[in-house]
């Protein structure tokens, strides 16, 4: 009997064409096990993102949600958490109605990651998870846990036969957040450890950036239309800018960023991704492997300056003022040790070394406590060759730029020049903005919901291939080998980071945007 408080799923119409991605595609039944449940991210991002998957009728009906954590807790109060977090995080409207739904099929293995009782609890569960709640042996393991932590719950799994598809008679799947190791190397042995475990093409590799539909319609801009490719490339591009700003601190991350820093925790991921999906060549075809093959070639592209000194900055904030309110240094923030040389602000001009992009530098930025938050790709297209106006008619039009703007704002702005209105020729910077939130009446899934629901689904499209992320390692390892040992330049919170970083572009002849 159909259940009116969900929305049902779209029956299958047997004339449609498989390839038709237009309908909501819903799970087969599984079960998504979550390590780290009591974690920030599993609280902030992932229980909200499975209430508003379930509110969107895009979950199975025989859907089960199982925490493992090392808390005394029954399922009643693993349920209550749960439930205060998705309440709170959620984005779509709260259904007391629809939650209890879910609730019923919410379980709780309590334990630590070295105890083997704990995990042969948890194999139990799942295998009398399959008859009762009609999950198929199907599981999704999620890692919502530190990198040091991999190794242990990867065996656990091993040793159980938990990540074992034919075992478990359905599929099973695990999930790695970022950041993949803390430099080639490591993401080496991490990758070995993951893969004696699981099939390749069960690793999901979450960069919740690329489940952003900004980011996403990074592919449609480029491919889907026809105005755009014809100057994207040297001939007409003067150079690229990616920023990823935040005006956020560390908060009470300050045990992981201290050991990461700004390069390893956004540029080595977020930041690569965006340069590599505006620098990729046309897939042959809109498929994952498609997809990943043409970023791996970007991403392999890249060279670095010699001189490492001049176009790789660094910097850690001082206090200082943000929003009207006065903020702390990096060194003053809680567990921050009081002679931390780790950055929070990392700029870098990088080039790509192929025929489209040869001689356009790409300047990219990522910081913490910066006046804003914002994501944003500008790429400013070189000036006109010959002008046949009269210099003072065009001393206000700068460069042609495209803007993709990632967060906030989402949308696509296109500057050019335009006649003021008047007796006069005179030209001056416009511009043309595309809004997402005017466009389109349905809001934009959040990241982690569009990744959570790819992963039960097998698609594979939004998530790196450990070629993608060996290959950003390669980036990142020589600019933290010229670091190390040197202390990072500073800035004041609330300022667009060191001076330093802003030489790097007038070097050049150029400026940062100020978004
Ligand atoms: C995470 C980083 O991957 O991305 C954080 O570890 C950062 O340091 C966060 O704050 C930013 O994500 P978003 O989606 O808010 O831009």
């Amino acid at each position: 009997m159909s259940d009116p408080l969900i929305i049902e799923p779209p029956r299958p119409n047997p004339l449609r064409d498989p390839r038709d991605r237009r309908l909501p595609r819903v799970p087969e039944p599984c079960a998504l096990v979550v390590f780290g449940i009591t974690g920030d991210l599993a609280r902030k991002k992932l229980l909200p993102a499975v209430y508003d998957l379930h509110s969107r009728g895009l979950l199975p009906t025989d859907f089960v949600l199982v925490g493992f954590a090392r808390r005394d807790w029954s399922d009643g109060d693993f349920e209550d958490m749960a439930r205060e977090a998705a309440r709170t995080g959620a984005r779509t409207p709260w259904r007391e109605e629809l939650w209890s739904r879910l609730a019923g099929n919410i379980r709780f293995v309590p334990g630590s990651f070295d105890d083997d009782n704990a995990f042969d609890e948890l194999s139990r569960v799942l295998d009398e998870m399959r008859d009762s709640h009609g999950i198929k042996g199907n599981a999704a393991f999620y890692l919502s846990i530190p990198p040091s932590a991999f190794p242990v719950v990867l065996k656990q799994l091993q040793r159980t036969g938990m990540a074992d598809n034919g075992k478990s008679g359905g599929w099973r799947r695990v999930v790695v957040e970022k950041p993949f190791g803390t430099d080639l190397e490591s993401s080496r042995e991490l990758n070995d450890l993951v893969d004696d475990v699981f099939t390749a093409e069960d690793v999901f590799r979450i960069d919740h950036y690329l489940g952003k539909e900004t980011v996403q319609n990074i592919l449609a801009l480029r491919f889907a239309n026809q105005l755009f490719e014809p100057v994207w490339n040297s001939h007409y591009v003067d150079s690229v800018q990616i920023t990823m700003a935040e005006d956020v601190g560390i908060g009470s991350r300050a045990g992981f960023y201290d050991q990461t820093g700004a390069a390893r925790d956004v540029l080595q991921n977020h930041v690569l991704q965006l340069l590599a999906l505006v620098g990729m060549e046309e897939p042959v075809e809109f498929t994952p492997d498609a997809i990943r093959t043409e970023k791996i070639k970007v991403l392999r592209a890249i060279t670095l300056p010699a001189d490492l000194g001049s176009y790789a900055i660094r910097g850690q904030y001082t206090q200082g003022w943000l929003a009207g309110e006065r903020v702390l240094g990096y060194r003053q923030e809680k567990d921050v040790p009081e002679p931390s040389q780790t950055e929070t602000y990392a700029a870098v001009t990088l080039d790509i070394e192929t025929r489209r992009w040869a001689g356009v530098p790409f300047y990219l930025r990522t910081g913490k406590r910066l006046p804003r938050r914002v994501t944003e790709i500008s790429i400013l297209f070189k000036k006109a060759p010959h002008l046949p106006f009269s210099k003072t008619d065009t001393e206000e039009l700068g460069h042609n730029q495209l803007v993709i703007r990632v967060q906030p704002d989402e949308g696509v702005t296109l500057k050019f020049g335009s006649k003021v209105p008047g007796s006069q020729m005179e030209v001056r910077d416009v511009a043309m903005d595309f809004l997402y939130g005017e466009t389109f009446t349905e809001a934009s899934p959040e990241a982690y919901e569009r990744l959570l629901l790819d992963v039960l689904l097998g698609d594979a499209m939004l998530f790196p291939l450990n070629e993608e992320v060996e290959a950003s390692w390669d980036v990142i390892d020589p600019l933290e080998e010229h670091w190390s040992g040197q202390a990072p330049y500073r800035y004041r919170a609330g300022e667009w980071g060191p001076g330093e970083a802003e030489q790097m572009l007038a070097r050049d002849g150029r400026v940062w945007r100020r978004p």
